[in-house]
């Protein structure tokens, strides 16, 4: 392979670069080391397949060699878009960020095994930090880069505070130890790195559980507090298994685009060209040496017959998973595939369950007598077996305690580290320490790289858009003001040219009761809608439907207008919505999700543009 091409498939990782583990685990996973084709796998159903047992002579040609590319290269893009993780752990947002053809300049946590997992798997040219970042200030960070601006900051402050898992697992009963978990307010953190740096998207991660921790109160913290700082943030739930994760994992999104930016963040995240949407957990894992409890070494040869016959059974979905996600081309050696052991008790009561059972299953629909200690009122389903044809259970941290809820679904054991990484879609090159302890957290803590992949897309789409740019669109909007061609602008300039005229559009739509407001005919309502996005464009409407509890006044000075404090002063503090429009929002959203409304109508850019603009002259008056 000619070195260019070899570059090209493998822009964002230079071997050279990288530094061993801290255990001594050398880095064997060498693109340019690899020997050509001895790991490859090249078979489709089209394709004939060597029989079982068949040598590496006999495989079908490599298919990457003809497949389009499909990675984005950060390093060799004219500009790319710089990227800071904050709480970076091992580095699964980081990878996928860099996927999506992010530079990420920085990558800053406190823990040890971290970094140096970090470290040995990207580039030296990302400074990869060990900090708390409570005692680090962001200007440090800034003089040791020599920028004070990035376009973009990620990151997952540490969720165990609010996870759900944590609430039931029966570890940390009663709301007191929950609230006052000081891990909760490392939030605040980050946001110290968004006002220092101004990045113009932020996306925060967290476990869902925190939505409803304390009463809401920190899910409606972390917005009020992005909104003070000069974003237009709104919170995205995403499901790993749509964006191709063969697993059953939902998560949080925090996301902050800077006020000024026009344009409205996509509501939905589309999974990268690499992966494919409800991939199940046999496809990522069959190829896999078989092991019994305790077995496997750190770092071994592929079993390659294996890998074919099990392309063979499970088609193009497992063939595309290893070939784009785990990227096995690349891989030399298969490394992290030990398995744990487990007491001769555990292990017959492993075997007492069907793929895809769990121990209260068998109980309640087989009558399975288990003998395990536990009290089994309460942990009735402690002993899960997976199914191959299914989502993996959500992969946590927690598999570093023990890993009962994740047996093997046709082997007498509990998923090994390498397998854990698989679900989570970490390529098969990327290196986790040796001591499984270490390996385990560090995988079930990371944002899965196909979702971080999908978050860099959509962040990429949204600022190379040019919606950003809010020179070139407020002159494209005054050309527009000019001669208005849609319906939607047609609408805005006589219902909302000005801001007086919006909020009495809006006043004249809050007089009304819900009925006299739902049989409003669709223009009159839409010029209502678009009069509230022109009179706040800092709001996001997905937010329009998730106000929380609390409220804030806002005071005279503040106010979008004055003379309508009695309209518009008092907010919900999570959405920022003002509570006596919170029905027109309501209304909106029925309509759009009736199909009454379209999209382009609900989210409309030009609306929010045009208060922008009228929001930018009132200052420079
Ligand atoms: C949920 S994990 C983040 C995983 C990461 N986003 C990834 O994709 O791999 C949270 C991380 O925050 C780190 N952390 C917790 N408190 C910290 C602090 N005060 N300063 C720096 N890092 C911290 C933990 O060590 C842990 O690695």
């Amino acid at each position: 392979m000619s070195k260019e091409r070899e570059e090209r498939r493998s822009p964002n990782r230079r071997v050279s670069d990288r530094q061993p583990l801290a255990d001594g685990s050398p880095i064997t996973a060498s693109a340019r080391t690899h020997a050509a084709g001895t790991g490859r796998i090249g078979v489709r159903r089209s394709n004939p397949v060597p029989p079982h047992g068949a040598g590496p002579e006999t495989r079908a040609p490599a298919l990457h060699d003809a497949a389009p590319p499909y990675r984005v290269d950060a390093e060799n893009s004219p500009t790319p878009l710089t990227c800071l993780d904050l709480f970076c752990g091992c580095g699964g947002f980081s990878l996928g960020m860099e996927r999506a053809g992010f530079r990420v300049l920085a990558a800053i946590d406190f823990n040890e095994e971290a970094i140096l997992t970090f470290k040995a798997n990207f580039s030296t040219d990302i400074l990869a930090l060990r900090k708390d970042l409570t005692k680090f200030p962001p200007e440090t960070l800034a003089a040791n880069l020599g920028v004070n601006h990035v376009d973009v900051i990620v990151g997952g402050p540490p969720c165990q505070g609010f996870s759900t898992a944590r609430q039931r697992d029966g570890a940390n009963h009663g709301e007191r130890r929950l609230i006052h978990d000081a891990r909760r307010h490392l939030y605040r953190e980050f946001l110290r790195y968004v006002e220092h740096f101004q990045p113009r998207i932020f996306v925060m991660e967290n476990v869902l559980g925190i939505r409803s921790a304390a009463g809401g109160e920190y899910f409606t913290a972390v917005q009020k507090e992005a909104r003070q700082l000069g974003y237009r943030v709104h919170g995205q739930i995403e499901d790993a298994w749509e964006l191709g994760v063969p697993q059953k994992r939902r998560r949080q999104l925090f996301i902050g685009v800077r006020a000024d930016l026009p344009g409205y963040f996509l509501p939905e995240l589309k999974p990268a060209p690499r992966a494919e949407p409800r991939t199940c957990l046999g496809a990522a894992i069959g190829d896999l040496p078989i092991l019994r409890a305790g077995g496997g070494e750190d770092e071994r040869e592929y079993d390659f017959c294996r890998r074919v016959t099990h392309v063979e059974r499970q088609g193009d979905t497992a063939l595309n998973y290893l070939r784009h996600v785990l990227e096995i081309d690349r891989a030399a050696k298969l490394t992290n595939h030990v398995a744990r052991p487990h007491s001769q008790r555990d292990l017959r009561d492993f075997a007492r369950l069907k793929e895809g059972e769990n121990s209260k299953e068998a109980l309640r629909d087989r009558g399975v007598e288990f003998e395990f200690p536990y009290d089994k009122s309460h942990f009735k389903d402690r002993y899960t077996r997976q199914s191959r044809w299914h989502p993996c259970s959500t992969i946590v941290a927690h598999l570093s305690k023990d890993g009962l809820m994740f047996i093997h679904p046709t082997q007498n054991r509990s998923l090994t580290p390498r397998e854990a990484a698989r679900v989570q879609s970490f390529p098969d090159w990327f290196r986790f320490p040796k001591a499984r302890t270490h390996a385990f957290r560090l995988i079930g803590n990371a944002v899965p790289p196909l979702i971080a992949e999908a978050v860099g897309l959509a962040v990429k789409e949204f600022l190379s858009e040019g919606a950003h740019s809010s020179r070139g669109n407020e002159a494209q909007f005054k050309s527009e003001i000019r001669n208005p061609k849609s319906e939607i602008q047609r609408s805005l300039l006589t219902s909302a040219a000005t801001r007086k005229d919006a909020a009495r559009e809006l006043e004249r739509l809050a007089g009304l009761d819900r009925r006299e407001l739902r049989a409003l005919p669709a223009e009159e309502f839409l010029r209502g809608w678009h009069a509230l996005l022109f009179l706040f464009p800092g709001l996001h409407p997905d937010n329009a439907l998730d106000h929380g509890h609390e409220y804030e006044e806002i005071s005279s000075d503040q106010l979008p207008l004055p003379g309508y404090g009695e309209l518009l002063a008092k907010r919900f503090a999570r959405s920022g919505w003002p509570v006596a429009l919170e029905f027109i929002a309501d209304e909106a959203w029925r309509r759009f999700k009736s199909g009454r409304m379209s999209a382009r109508k609900f989210y409309c850019v030009e609306a929010q543009r045009a208060g922008l603009a009228a929001f930018k002259a009132v200052r420079e008056r």
